[in-house]
């Protein structure tokens, strides 16, 4: 019986390696590195099925894929992928929901919390050898209890990073593009608000919207002009969302309090101007980055990948448009 054959981008664990080598014929790219298109094109002629891990996998690649039948990705934003392009050749496409929504909103709100009460200036100041005494006014942050979370896009991990939130006594609001039900509303205790009352409101703005071309730069000057000049900006989404040279022009002149950012408008590129400011608090890209979440992406990555490979319909379909 001929498999089909497989690409991995990326080393992943042996177990979910070994899980598409039951069935199918497959190659792991052994680095660890950053693969452009025209080289990932390259090992995609005779393929059936990708398993895409942090690359770009658009017309170029595509056009040298006859034979693909699905591009599953590990990741739950798929903006690494035409999938236009994809579903005009009818390609499957899925990605990787809910196994990790926890670990990015723990990211988020450790984001919030580190930026709120100084910890990684507190970090360095220590290693520099600059505790010598007790000061009173040493390193004073800013409360999150009692404090308005203001988040924008209330999906999956938006609702998990209210519920962190909720801990905190935070009151909440929210915008979406979709409102809530009520009783979901009550159940989260979040309020809807329009868009600007958000951004009027928020001491603490946290992004959890996917990138399209109608998100990109959702939050631009006239955006950053609205927020409270004691409020802080949370980013672990995507970069893009944000016009970062607005960003750091805001930061710079003390128009925000400061910012917490797991993603970047040019990653791994980050803005030098952000490097500079101690407000602000920056890990690369690391969301959803715990062994065990890392684990369960792989894992659902590749049974989606089988299911599309073995002619069933994947359970995490991003264009079910080719099954209408
Ligand atoms: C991953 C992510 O870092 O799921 C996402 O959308 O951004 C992250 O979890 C990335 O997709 C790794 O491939």
């Amino acid at each position: 019986m001929i498999l089909p054959k497989v690409y991995i981008t990326r080393p992943l664990p042996p177990p979910v390696v070994e899980r598409i080598a039951t069935r199918c014929d497959v190659k792991v790219r052994p680095e660890d590195t950053p693969l452009d298109p025209p080289k990932l094109a390259e090992s995609c002629h005779e393929i059936d099925g990708l398993l895409a891990t942090g690359v770009r996998v658009g017309e170029e690649v595509i056009q040298q894929a006859p034979r693909l039948r699905v591009v599953a990705n590990v990741g739950v934003g798929y903006d690494n992928i035409d999938v236009a392009a994809c579903t005009r050749r009818r390609i499957l496409v899925t990605n990787t929901p809910d196994v990790l929504t926890e670990s990015t909103a723990d990211l988020s709100f450790a984001l919030l919390m580190a930026v709120a009460r100084r910890v990684v200036e507190g970090d360095r100041y220590i290693r520099e050898g600059q505790w010598q005494y007790p000061k009173w006014e040493l390193l004073w942050g800013t409360d999150i209890y009692g404090k308005t979370l203001g988040v924008y896009g209330m999906g999956r991990i938006g609702k998990a990073v209210v519920r962190r939130a909720r801990g905190f006594s935070m009151r909440i609001i929210y915008y979406d593009a979709v409102r809530l039900s009520p009783a979901l509303e009550q159940e989260l205790g979040a309020q809807f608000v329009d868009r600007d009352t958000l951004l009027r409101e928020a001491d603490f703005l946290t992004l959890h919207v996917p990138l399209t071309s109608e998100t990109h730069h959702l939050i631009g000057a006239r955006e950053l002009a609205m927020l409270k000049p004691t409020s802080f900006l949370i980013n672990a989404s995507r970069g893009k969302l944000v016009d970062e040279a607005a960003l750091v022009e805001t930061l710079q002149s003390k128009r925000i309090a400061g910012a917490g950012l797991d993603v970047f408008e040019h990653e791994p590129h980050v803005n030098p101007g952000l490097l500079s400011l101690a407000n602000v608090v920056l890990t690369p890209h690391v969301g959803s980055a715990t062994a065990a979440t890392r684990l369960a992406m792989a894992m659902l990555a590749a049974e989606n990948l089988l299911a599309a490979l073995e002619g069933r319909r994947p359970p995490n379909l991003v264009n079910p448009e080719i099954y209408a």
